[in-house]
């Protein structure tokens, strides 16, 4: 599909996330291409390093409204940041001021009672004048209530939502095995091709090792290697323990099918955990009753994201997780990674993303 946009000259290129799966030489290409186009390009891309070389614009949906701002990705992202300060410090104040309404509320509700009770209770006084003083304080009263409560719900109503990152949960197992998983001159091959040869990988307890390397060198094979499917020829070591449990992301999972329920209890998790991250990942409630195999691609990647999330495990591993996932889930991933240190081989070709959680890398 590039090669044929690369060969069409004078075309305007409208790009759905054209780096899904590409490694950072095809990357390049990409961006070394549209800067140098001169008729311009609309792309989407969840890519803020790819944003960052190639666009001049953006528009962001973002939750209640389109933002379009100059510059590039992180000059949008600057500017979402202000404008969220901005948005927080209102909010407190607007917050202090409903506090305040709201106790100045009660201090009146309070005062109008005390003249009630005062009239109950005043058994030898002016009962007509006592009773006459607390209808009209009653009176004071009620419309001091209604106004305060109009001023609450005004300020209510300027309260600003503000955009907040949900935090992601996993089952992570505690363990002492100590490295994890250690892999000594692994060398793969197909009888029509050879892939990498001589790898040592060695991943600790917190250990977020990238694997990168071009396409095709063979790095989803790697991971095939470690779980027992790689189907070619293979030499060198892969140890570790035999009670160590694995979870994977597939960069190919075309082959879950069936509605969610059964796809929970085939792969062993928790239905109503697995939904709850679905939820959290951004999946609508209505997509729950869809069978995997006629969701988008997006929402089939949260399913294959959220199954390696609900299941118990010591050591993940990861390929390619972000293709077809937005900023806001790259955040949540981000922040899930950071805080459990998770012990983890990732392939991954988004540099912004590499850059945040990788703690080893190994080139192939
Ligand atoms: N049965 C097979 N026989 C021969 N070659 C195969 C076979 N299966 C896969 N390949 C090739 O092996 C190569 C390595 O595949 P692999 O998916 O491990 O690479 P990769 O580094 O993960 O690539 P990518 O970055 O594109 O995901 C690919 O070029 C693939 O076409
Ligand atoms: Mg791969």
């Amino acid at each position: 599909m590039l090669a044929t946009l690369f060969a069409q000259d004078g075309s305007f290129p409208l790009l759905d996330e054209p780096t899904n799966h590409l490694d950072q030489d095809g990357r390049k290409q990409i961006a070394q291409y549209l800067k140098a186009k001169k008729t311009g390009f609309i792309t989407t891309s969840h890519d803020r390093d790819f944003l960052d070389k190639v666009i001049d614009h953006s528009l962001v949906i973002e939750q209640h409204q389109l933002v379009l701002t100059h510059g590039n990705y992180s000059d949008y992202f600057i500017h979402k940041e202000q404008r969220d300060s901005t948005a927080i410090k209102k909010n407190e104040n607007l917050l202090k001021d409903i506090h305040h309404l709201k106790q100045t509320r009660q201090a009146k509700f309070q005062w109008a009672q005390q003249a009630e009770n005062e009239k109950k209770n005043n058994s030898h006084a002016d009962k007509g004048f006592i009773g006459a003083k607390a209808a009209k304080m009653m009176k004071k009263a009620t419309i001091m209530k209604g106004r305060l409560d109009t001023a609450i719900e005004e300020r209510k109503g300027l309260l600003k939502e503000i955009e907040k990152v949900v935090p992601l949960t996993i089952n992570v197992l505690p363990t002492n095995h100590q490295p994890l998983l250690s892999i000594n001159d692994l060398t793969l091959s197909y009888p029509t091709k050879q892939l990498c040869s001589n790898i040592t990988i060695t991943i600790e307890k917190n250990d977020q090792v990238l694997l990168c390397g071009n396409n095709g060198t063979g790095k989803s094979s790697i991971i095939n290697a470690i779980i027992g499917t790689f189907s070619g020829k293979q030499s060198g070591e892969i140890l570790f323990s035999s009670a160590l449990k694995i979870s994977t992301v597939r960069q190919d999972y075309s082959d879950n099918h069936g509605s969610l329920r059964s796809f929970a209890s085939s792969s062993k998790i928790n239905y109503d955990q697995f939904l709850n991250l679905l939820r959290k990942l951004g999946m609508e409630r209505a997509t729950f009753n869809v069978p995997i195999e006629e969701m988008s691609m997006e929402q089939q990647k949260k399913v294959e994201l959220a199954r390696s999330l609900a299941e118990p495990a010591h050591l993940y591993l990861w390929d390619e997780p972000l293709n077809y996932l937005d900023t806001y889930n790259q955040q949540q991933l981000i922040q899930l990674i950071q805080e459990k240190r998770l012990p983890m081989l990732i392939v991954e070709h988004d540099q912004n993303f590499i850059k945040q959680i990788a703690t080893k890398k190994i080139e192939i």
